[in-house]
């Protein structure tokens, strides 16, 4: 949780960790609501402003919360994005898999900027960049204006088009795990998705082949 000190009393707002786990700073990503409680004034702060930092992290999107694989797919939309740049930041990933793909959808394509930004930053970083190499794909798609990729993850991923456009195999319960953060409707779809397919969830203590987090709650 993040927040800030009001009266008469304080607001607070889940958020996802971006930085890396090694960072000694927090790095967030968030969504400016024009109207929302704590958005419309977390957009306004400056250098030397605080802010509340809940000391007590939760969460399912843990690559321990999944079985071994060789393929990890960390689909995202819009601020779903935030845990994958701090995932995507941990050396262990590119340990653990082979491939690691990263998708972010978002309706316009200068949203795309911070995700792209984070791929290019663990493309160039000095460690990083080494084992991500070859292994590290980004696959942006945008949904309400012409763009490289176009149209929703699920049907993305359900025509096989994500696939045939990042020329790798289709998905495959065999090596591949997923991690699901955005929209909750996406994610609703997208669970039924891999469900069908004999997908497991997973969770702490009962590791799956996907893992699901909300990146909002819907009003
Ligand atoms: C587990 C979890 C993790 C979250 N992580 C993040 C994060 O890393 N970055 C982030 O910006 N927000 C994140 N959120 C959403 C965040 O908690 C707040 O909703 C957001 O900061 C807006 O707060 P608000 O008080 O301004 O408006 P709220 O009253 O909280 O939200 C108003 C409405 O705006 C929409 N909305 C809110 N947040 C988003 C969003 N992120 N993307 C799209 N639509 C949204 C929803 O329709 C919501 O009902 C997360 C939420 C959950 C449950
Ligand atoms: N001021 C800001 O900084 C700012 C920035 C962005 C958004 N907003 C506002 O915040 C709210 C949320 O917008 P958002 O764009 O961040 O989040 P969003 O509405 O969740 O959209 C993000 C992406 O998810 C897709 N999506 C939605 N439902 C889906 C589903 N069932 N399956 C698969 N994909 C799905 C959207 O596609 P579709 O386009 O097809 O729905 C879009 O590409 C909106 O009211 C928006 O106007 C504000």
């Amino acid at each position: 949780m993040i927040g800030l000190e009001t009266e008469p009393r304080p607001i607070l707002r889940a958020y996802s960790m971006a930085s890396a786990v090694y960072d000694d700073w927090l790095e967030f990503f968030s969504i400016k609501v024009p109207d929302g409680p704590l958005t419309s004034k977390l957009q306004h702060i400056v250098v030397g402003d605080e802010i509340l930092v809940g000391a007590k992290p939760t969460g399912t999107l843990l690559a321990s919360n999944l079985q071994p694989g060789s393929r990890l797919f960390l689909l995202a939309t819009g601020t779903g994005f935030a845990p994958f740049a701090s995932i995507l930041r941990d050396p262990e990933i590119y340990e653990r898999f082979d491939t690691v793909v990263a998708v972010e959808g978002c309706r316009q394509a200068a949203e795309l900027a911070y995700a792209t930004s984070v791929i290019e930053d663990v493309r160039s970083h000095e460690f990083l960049g080494e084992l991500a190499a070859g292994k590290l794909l980004y696959y942006a798609t945008v949904t309400r204006e012409p763009y490289y990729h176009q149209g929703r993850i699920p049907d993305l991923i359900d025509s096989g088009k994500l696939c045939d456009d990042l020329s790798i195999a289709p998905f495959n319960l065999a090596t591949d795990r997923v991690m699901l953060c955005g929209n909750p409707q996406m994610l609703a779809d997208l669970r039924k998705l891999f469900a069908g397919r004999g997908y497991a969830e997973g969770s702490s203590g009962k590791p799956g082949d996907f893992v699901i987090e909300k990146a909002f709650a819907e009003r």
